[in-house]
C-alpha cells in the first residue's frame, strides 16, 4: 500500500525523505513525490513523478537544484499505489491546497470525497487531480484561521472512511500535522528531530524510539516536542515504543515470508474489498467501476470469463455465483483458448477478464480479442491503472493491496468477493430477491471475521503439514463450489512445494485416476458442510479403500465429515457462495507450512514470475 515520510528536525529533508521512501518500495507503489518548506523562496516547494523512485530523484535534480541545501528541514514525501485515479503525476501525492500553503500526504480511503469535493468546486477551489486526497487539502485551506492543528482538525471531522496524513504549512515552518483513523502513523522521536512515516522501517535508520497513534488520534511534531489529542482537542498520551527488530522483519511485518503476511492480511483485504460497496438495506452492492446502467445490466444475457491460474479458479467460482444467483449462463475459459479459438462473443454477452496484475499476456489478448467483436468488458484487476484495467476503462478493482508474493493469496480472496459483488448485482436484476439480497449482503459483511477464524486453525495445518511434507504426490479433491477450490488448492502446492498434486472434482475419480492411488499419495478434501457433503464422503471412504490418507477440510461441528478423515482442518461455517474462501485460506496455510517443512524458497518459487507477461 502507499507510504508516507515526513521529516522535521537539522537534517537536509530531501535525503530523509527518499531514502524513507525508499525504505518503503518493497510495500508497491506506481507514483511519488515530495513537498518541502523552502526558507528562501518562504513557500512549499513540490516535485511528483510517475513510476520509481529513482525516476523521482531525477525529477528532483532537475526541478530542485538546491534541494541538497540545509535549509530544506521540513517536508512530506510519499509513495503512491493507484485506488482513486490511474498512476499519473497530477494524482501522485503531496497534494496542495488552492493557495499552495498547505500539502497533504495520505494512506486510505476518503468514502465522502465526491460529495466534498462537489461542494467545495461549488465554493470555487480548482481540483488538477481525481484523487480523494486532494479533497483533504482543500479542507484543511477552508478550515485554516491560523492554527494549523484546528484546521487539519476540522477537515477530518468533515471526513467519512480511513486515513494515515502528514500535513505542512508554509506558515508553519516548525512542525508537522500528523492524524490517524484507520491507517498506521508512526512518529520517531529523534535529538532534535522527528519522523513521521505509515510504516517504521522508514523511521529505524534515525531512532528506534517510535510512537504509534491510534485512531482519531491527531498528532503536533515539532523537532524538539511531540503533543498528541483527540480530534476533538482533548490531549491524550501514546506510549514511547522502542523497536528492536530489523528491517527484514519488517518489512515483511514480522512474518518470515510475504506470502504468509499476505495470507494473514486477508481479513483486512476483504473488508478493503467490501468497503463502501454493501447495500444492505437494498439487498445489493455498488460498483462504480462497472460505468453500466440498470437497463445494461438487465440485457447481459451471458456472461465470458477470461483467466489463467488462480485468477482462473476464482473465474470458476464466479461461474458457480453468477449461474446460482443471477441465473446468468456463464463460460469460464483459460484466456489462452480464449484468444485463439474464435470465441462466440454477442452484443449481450459481458466479458469479465480477472488479473491480479493486470499485465498477463493472454488475459491482455483475450481482452482485445473481446473488444475487438462488441463485447462489454469489465477487467477484475488489483493493480490500479494496468493494462487490462486501462484497456478495458471500467471494472472493478480488488483493493488488496500489492501481492509480493509469486503465489496469489489475498488476491483469490479478494477476487471471490468481488464476484460475489457482480453476482448479486445481476441477481437483483433478475430473479434475485431483496431479502435473499440482504442475506448475501450481510454474509458478504461477515467475510473478513470468518477469514480471520480461518487463520486460528494455523497452527494446528501446520502440524498436518509436517506429516505430510515428505509426500511425493498429493490429490485434491471437490464438488460444487468446493471444485475449483480443489483446483487452487493443488496449485498451491504445486508452485510452492513443488510436490506433483492434482486437483480432481471428487466424482471424478473413480473415472480412471484412483488408478493412482495407494497409502503413498494422500488426498485432500474439501468437504465442508454443504449440499453434496454426503457424497463427497462417499468419494473419501474410496480413496481410503485404495490406502491413502484424506486430509478433509471440514466445517467445525461436523463429525459426519471429521469422522470419515484421517486428519481434519476445520473451517469456519459460512453460506456456500462464500465457502470457497476459507478453504482455499485452509489450503493457502496447508501449501504454505509444507513448503516450509521442505526448505522451499516461498516467496520466489524456481521457475515462477509474479506476472507472466509474456505468451
Ligand atoms: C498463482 O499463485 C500464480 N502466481 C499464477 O497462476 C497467477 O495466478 C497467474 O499467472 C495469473 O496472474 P494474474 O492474476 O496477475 O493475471
Amino acid at each position: 500500500m502507499c507510504g508516507i515520510v515526513g521529516y522535521i528536525g537539522q537534517r537536509n529533508a530531501t535525503g530523509v525523505i527518499i531514502s524513507g521512501l525508499k525504505r518503503l518500495e518493497y510495500r508497491g507503489y506506481d507514483s511519488a513525490g515530495l513537498a518541502l518548506y523552502s526558507s528562501r523562496r518562504q513557500a512549499l516547494v513540490r516535485v511528483r513523478a510517475v513510476g520509481k523512485i529513482a525516476g523521482l530523484v531525477s525529477r528532483i535534480e532537475t526541478d530542485l537544484p538546491d534541494h541538497a541545501d540545509p535549509d530544506y528541514t521540513l517536508g512530506v514525501g510519499h509513495t503512491r499505489w493507484a485506488t482513486h485515479g490511474a498512476p499519473t503525476e497530477a494524482n501522485a501525492h503531496p497534494h496542495l491546497s488552492r493557495n499552495g500553503e498547505f500539502a497533504v500526504v495520505h494512506n486510505g480511503i476518503i468514502e465522502n470525497y465526491a460529495a466534498l469535493k462537489e461542494r467545495l468546486i461549488r465554493k470555487g477551489y480548482i481540483f488538477t487531480s481525481e484523487t480523494d486526497t486532494e479533497v483533504l487539502a482543500h479542507l484543511v485551506e477552508e478550515c485554516y484561521e491560523g492554527d494549523l492543528h484546528c484546521a487539519v482538525a476540522a477537515a477530518l471531522e468533515q471526513v467519512e472512511g480511513t486515513y494515515g496524513i502528514a500535513v505542512v504549512g508554509s506558515r508553519h515552518q516548525g512542525l508537522i500535522i500528523a492524524a490517524r483513523k484507520g491507517s498506521p502513523i508512526a512518529i520517531g522521536a529523534g535529538q532534535s528531530e522527528a519522523i513521521v512515516a505509515s510504516d517504521i522501517s522508514a523511521i529505524i535508520g534515525y531512532t528506534k524510539q517510535v510512537v504509534f497513534l491510534n485512531d482519531e488520534d491527531i498528532a503536533t511534531i515539532t523537532a524538539e516536542t511531540l503533543d498528541i489529542a483527540s480530534l476533538k482537542n482533548v490531549p491524550v498520551s501514546r506510549a514511547l515504543t522502542h523497536i528492536d527488530s530489523n528491517l527484514d522483519q519488517i518489512e515483511k511485518g514480522g512474518f518470515e515470508h510475504f506470502m504468509l503476511k499476505e495470507i494473514h492480511e486477508q481479513p483486512q483485504a476483504l473488508a478493503n474489498a467490501i468497503r463502501g460497496r454493501l447495500l444492505e438495506k437494498d439487498g445489493t452492492t455498488r460498483l462504480g467501476g462497472m460505468q453500466m446502467t440498470s437497463a445494461e445490466i438487465a440485457r447481459i444475457s451471458h456472461i465470458s470469463i477470461a483467466a489463467c491460474g488462480t485468477s482462473y479458479y476464482a473465474g470458476m467460482v464466479g461461474k458457480y455465483l453468477f449461474e446460482d444467483l443471477a441465473g446468468l449462463p456463464t463460460d469460464i475459459e483459460q484466456a489462452a483458448e480464449f484468444r485463439y479459438r474464435n470465441p462466440i462473443i454477442e452484443p449481450d454477452t459481458l466479458m469479465l477478464a480477472i488479473s491480479q496484475s493486470g499485465e498477463t499476456a493472454d488475459t491482455i489478448a483475450a481482452v482485445r480479442e473481446a473488444l475487438r467483436k462488441g463485447a462489454t468488458v469489465l477487467g477484475i484487476c488489483n493493480v490500479v491503472g494496468s493494462t487490462i484495467a486501462r484497456d478495458t476503462g471500467r471494472g472493478v478493482y480488488l483493493h488488496a493491496g500489492p501481492e509480493i508474493g509469486v503465489a496469489s493469496t489475498k488476491a483469490f480472496t479478494a477476487q471471490v468477493a468481488v464476484l460475489a459483488m457482480l453476482a448479486i448485482i445481476f441477481g437483483r436484476a433478475r430473479r434475485l430477491s431483496g431479502s435473499k439480497g440482504r442475506e448475501l449482503v450481510r454474509e458478504l459483511t461477515r467475510a473478513p471475521a470468518i477469514v480471520a477464524a480461518m487463520l486460528e486453525e494455523e497452527g494446528a495445518i501446520k502440524v498436518i503439514a509436517e506429516k505430510y511434507a515428505r509426500s511425493e504426490h498429493m490429490f485434491y479433491l471437490g464438488r460444487g463450489y468446493m471444485y475449483p477450490a480443489a483446483l487452487e488448492g493443488a496449485l498451491k502446492l504445486k508452485e510452492i512445494s513443488y510436490i506433483h498434486a492434482e486437483g480432481y472434482h471428487a466424482a471424478e475419480l473413480k473415472h480412471g485416476p484412483i488408478a493412482l492411488l495407494d497409502e503413498h499419495v494422500p488426498v485432500v478434501v474439501a468437504v465442508p458442510d454443504l449440499p453434496g457433503k454426503s457424497k463427497t464422503i462417499s468419494n473419501m471412504q474410496e480413496c481410503r479403500a485404495r490406502g491413502s490418507s484424506v486430509i478433509a477440510i471440514a466445517t467445525s461441528g461436523d463429525d459426519e465429515a471429521i469422522s470419515s478423515c484421517n486428519d481434519v482442518i476445520r473451517v469456519p461455517r459460512c453460506l456456500e457462495f462464500l465457502a470457497p474462501i476459507p478453504v482455499v485460506i485452509a489450503e493457502q496455510l496447508l501449501a504454505y507450512h509444507i513448503a516450509r517443512f521442505r526448505g522451499c524458497p516461498i516467496d520466489q518459487p524456481r521457475n515462477l514470475a509474479k506476472s507472466v507477461t509474456v505468451e
